[in-house]
């Protein structure tokens, strides 16, 4: 068993970045009619870092991924590659149930960026 310092679960601590996103990638599968099966890269090779207190936006043209990016990074939509760290603790592929902690720190302020699909998603 592995004993975690307090210090390394406290949120925000400064040397560890509060938003780790590695190489991240999601591929919708996609369905028309039986035989027909296709595959959208909504988002291939995202990597970025946010500090605590820090601010990042997202911009791009339509469809290039940004809501995909948000919601992946809650993990509402399933990474199909790279990684996702949240102060330091890897999430990535956490089942929903141990992701507790996490969704009680993470958050979508709801408005017509990321509407409707959080809502929906029960957030
Ligand atoms: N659930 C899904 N199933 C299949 N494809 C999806 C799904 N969600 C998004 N996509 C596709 O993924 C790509 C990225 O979509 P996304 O909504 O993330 O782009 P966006 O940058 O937020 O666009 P916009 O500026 O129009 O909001 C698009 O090609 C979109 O059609
Ligand atoms: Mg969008």
């Amino acid at each position: 068993m592995t004993a975690i310092a307090p210090e390394s679960l406290k949120v925000g601590s400064e040397s560890t970045p509060l938003v780790e996103i590695d190489h991240l990638e999601v591929v919708f599968e996609t369905r028309q009619g039986f035989f027909r099966r296709g595959a959208v890269h909504a988002i291939n090779d995202v990597s970025l870092s946010i500090a605590t207190g820090e601010t990042v936006a997202v911009v791009g043209e339509s469809g290039s991924g940004k809501t995909t990016l948000g919601r992946a990074s809650l993990r509402l939509a399933e990474p199909t590659g790279g990684a996702i760290r949240f102060a330091g603790h890897d999430i990535t592929h956490l089942p929903d149930r141990s992701l507790g902690w996490f969704r009680k720190q993470a958050q979508i302020v709801p408005g017509p960026l990321f509407e409707p699909e959080p809502l929906h998603a029960g957030l």
